[in-house]
């Protein structure tokens, strides 16, 4: 198993070492333009799994022809949000440097997975796709399993028990339209709306869709990582180990919830082959109505891309 990590910023170079840690590879390429970066965070990474007892070899670069054959792919570079910004404010930038970044990896890993982090992420997913000509089994984007970690951690913490029986499912766009879906959200098998009051569940999701803000304005001169990158690396986790993981990605619909061509985050099925099926739950016409939201905003701001990149 060979995994190029593109980027090695806060996002990248955590997922790097996220990988190398669970020892999911037994190579790690972490890849950046700037000179002495990936090669002084890979090497500082390899010289720690001596201690952490992995085996997982990590290499720092410039050189995309290191990254020949990976099977999985993550992007991660790009600009990152300031306070104030949007995700979708980083569209010119990094819709620029995420055709430049996977038409270089794709050039040598043609039958890599490839998964997406970089911002607006629906849009960028849908970037790759265009540049690889992959199919939407190869090609998504990690969204839904932040969202859903940071959803699942404000449930845990309102109700003092374990984060690990917090299990819940946020749809949608990884933006301010995402969908969090409280009739889906169990504590250890019950029902999450018989335990928070109606109101109380609504602030939640409110925090949760704006999760990703709350750091950059802790932050202030970038945005989360932590979170990210481990969302990724379970991402990483269900293929390498063909789990058959249910986890909600970005991914190109046609015609599952009656869209056709949008790309926004759904429960699907993770393994060996990549995205191995989707999953569509019967939403009520309250769920259906945000999610319609959600997709017209994501694509929207893809026909935006795609006149920006002449695609
Ligand atoms: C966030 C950024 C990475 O949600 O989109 O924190």
């Amino acid at each position: 198993m060979k995994i190029t990590v593109i980027g090695a910023g806060n996002v990248g170079a955590t997922v790097a070492q996220v990988i190398a840690n669970k020892e999911l590879a037994n190579e790690v390429v972490l890849i950046d333009i700037l000179d002495g970066v990936p090669q002084g965070k890979g090497l500082d990474m390899y010289e720690s799994m001596h201690v952490l007892e992995s085996d997982t070899k990590i290499i720092g670069t410039n050189d995309y022809e290191l990254t020949k054959d990976s099977d999985i792919v993550i992007q991660t570079a790009g600009l990152a949000r300031k306070p104030g910004m949007t995700r979708d404010d980083l569209l010119i930038k990094n819709a620029a440097i995420v055709k430049n970044c996977i038409g270089s990896a794709y050039k040598y890993s043609p039958n890599a997975f490839y998964i997406i982090i970089s911002n607006p992420l629906d849009v960028m997913t849908y970037v790759a796709q265009k540049v690889t000509g992959l199919g939407r089994d190869r090609v998504f984007g990690m969204a839904g399993v932040l969202d859903t970690a940071r959803y699942c951690s404000f449930i845990s913490m309102e109700l003092g028990v374990s984060i690990q029986d917090v299990r819940g499912l946020i749809l949608g766009g990884h933006g301010d339209t995402m969908v969090p879906l409280t009739r889906f959200t169990t504590v250890a098998g019950i029902p999450v709306e018989d335990l928070i009051p109606a109101d109380r569940l609504e602030e939640i999701c409110n925090r949760a869709a704006n999760g990703g803000g709350e750091i950059v304005k802790y932050l202030q001169t970038g945005s989360a990582f932590y979170a990210p990158a481990s969302s990724a690396v379970q991402m990483v986790e269900a293929i390498v180990r063909d789990q058959k993981r249910i986890l909600p990605c970005s991914i190109q619909l046609e015609g599952e919830y009656g869209y056709k061509g949008a790309v926004v985050g759904v429960p699907v099925v993770l393994g060996k082959n990549g995205v191995e099926k989707v999953i569509e739950l019967k939403l009520n016409d309250k769920e259906k109505g945000m999610l319609d939201t959600s997709v017209k905003h994501v694509t929207e701001t893809i026909e935006e891309a795609k006149k920006l990149l002449n695609m």
